[in-house]
């Protein structure tokens, strides 16, 4: 019912790999941050370290592109083994790189930052594969939780079902096992996380323990007495 998609941003980047394998027995997908000192006033990963990551996981690589051209890199992130690519509704053009991303097989997501009312996406929940709604302003690991995007995800959950659209909502930053279960509680159902993760000793079982939080807020979960 739920995925959690590990962030490599807080894994020591001298040893992607090994980091990798630590989470896999409990990852649903990688997430990939991708910044080009533009859009985010940080640098991270580029195609070449997403095509030495795939050659060590089988895991789905969800690539979150925080760039202000992303249509110029989708097929370099394809070819490299992205799984899907997450560009911004911020950056504009979002009818076409999303038809381009799902054109090159890829899954086709749509960000939206803190401060960006709902309405900018509402257009493009039927075109998008998935909707990210981010909970920290992109850019940096380890930042706190931004509760008040909560009645967004909530509002996203609501349209989606109301409409009867099967995209994916994602959440991206400051979960931990203390926001987890808000997060779902509004409706998502896929949560990234970096330094709660890959921060902690034992990356895994941060992740399950993140995946439990969750669970207990989803619709139906039985009650602790
Ligand atoms: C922030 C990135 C996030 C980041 C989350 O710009 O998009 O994916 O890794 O890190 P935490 O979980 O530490 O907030
Ligand atoms: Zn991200």
């Amino acid at each position: 019912m739920l995925k959690i998609a590990p962030s490599v941003l807080s894994a020591d980047f001298g040893g992607l790999a090994e980091a990798v394998g630590e989470v896999t027995a409990e990852a649903d997908w990688l997430h990939i941050d991708v910044m080009d000192g533009h859009f985010v006033p940080n640098l991270t990963i580029g195609p070449p370290v997403v095509a030495s990551l795939r050659r060590h996981s089988g895991l789905f690589f969800d690539c979150h592109l925080m760039m202000t051209d992303p249509g110029a890199y989708l097929e370099a992130f394809r070819q490299a083994g992205a799984d899907g690519c997450t560009v911004h509704v911020e950056v504009g053009d979002t009818v076409a790189l999303l038809d381009r991303a799902k054109g090159l097989g890829l899954r086709a997501g749509l960000a939206i930052n803190p401060e960006t009312p709902y309405e900018a996406i509402d257009p493009y929940l039927a075109a998008a594969d998935l909707i990210l709604c981010m909970t920290v302003h992109p850019g940096f690991g380890g930042q706190s939780f931004m509760a008040e995007v909560l009645p967004k995800i909530a509002r996203t959950r609501a349209e989606l079902d109301a409409r009867g659209l099967a995209a994916e909502l994602e959440v991206d930053g400051g979960i931990d096992e203390e926001t987890a279960p808000l997060v779902v509680a509004a409706g998502a159902r896929v949560l990234v996380a970096g330094s709660a993760v890959f921060g902690a000793d034992r990356p895994w079982d941060a992740a399950r323990r993140i995946r439990l939080a969750g669970e207990k807020a989803l619709p139906g979960a039985p009650v602790d007495l």
